[in-house]
């Protein structure tokens, strides 16, 4: 579903993602982890080809990034690290406005809102104006907005932040619902709990390299550890090798 050849990127002299190659398979939700500037965000503005890579090659579905990239971004959902939103918008009228981005502006997508306000509580709230929203009810709104076209691929960057235990409670079942029915599923986080828990494979990145890969029972290489413990430990040896 997304495959990424030696992916480069520079800002000025800084190296911020330093040949990154990635295969990621269909249905599976895929964990990106790493610490603050390893390059996460970075990588995910080039998946979703918001900014360009400065070398090599990304492709989704099978289709290049560069070649096609309306075709890519037609099956990609996209939530950015911060909930950007029209402040001065009610919740139905942002929701219109996607649907009309997508050309998707019908009953069957907007019966599929209506369930996922519902699903994340915040049904009292569809017809109020966004900008007396919480941080958690924009992110909410936005990430509901990213669903309504059905994405083949779901990027999210940070989704856990600002939700109330129920919402992530709720957005980890829709992530599970989501792969098992043909959505793949590439997440950022720091919350290594939820990346223990939902996803198949994870990915751990690093001043730009990726130090570690696979599933959690490969990463744990037989012993009885935590991802949290196997983060801090992956990512102290690397500073260790690039101190000595
Ligand atoms: N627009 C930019 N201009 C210059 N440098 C940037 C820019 N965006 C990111 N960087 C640098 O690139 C590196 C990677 O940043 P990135 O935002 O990708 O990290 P991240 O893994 O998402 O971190 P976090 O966990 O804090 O969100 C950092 O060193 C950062 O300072
Ligand atoms: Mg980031």
């Amino acid at each position: 579903m997304i495959r990424l050849d030696n992916v480069k990127k520079s800002y000025g002299d800084h190296q911020a993602v330093k040949g990154l190659s990635l295969e990621i398979a269909p249905n599976q939700v895929f964990g990106f982890l790493g610490p603050n500037g390893a390059g996460k965000t970075t990588s995910i503005k080039m998946l979703t080809g918001i900014m360009p890579p400065s070398s090599g090659e990304i492709y989704i579905d099978g289709c290049s990034l560069v070649q096609n990239p309306i075709h890519c971004k037609t099956i990609t959902g996209y939530v950015p690290d911060r909930p950007y939103v029209y402040e001065k918008l009610k919740a139905w009228e942002f929701v219109e406005f996607i649907l009309d981005l997508y050309q998707n502006n019908n009953k069957n997508s907007q019966d599929l809102a209506h369930y996922y306000f519902e699903l994340f509580k915040i049904d009292d709230a569809k017809y109020k104006i966004i900008e007396d929203f919480s941080h958690g009810m924009k992110q909410k709104l936005v990430i509901l907005s990213s669903l309504l076209h059905r994405p083949k691929l779901l990027v999210i960057d940070e989704p856990m932040v600002g939700l109330d235990p129920r919402g992530a409670k709720t957005l980890k079942k829709l992530f599970r619902d989501l792969a098992d029915s043909g959505t793949t599923i590439f997440l950022s986080t720091h919350t290594m709990a939820v990346a223990q828990e939902v996803c198949d494979n994870i990915a751990i990145i690093n001043k730009g390299n990726i130090v570690a890969q696979g599933t959690m029972d490969e990463l744990r290489q037989g012993q009885d550890h935590s991802l949290e413990q196997l983060f801090l430990q992956i990512t102290e040896e690397e500073l260790l090798e690039q101190g000595s």
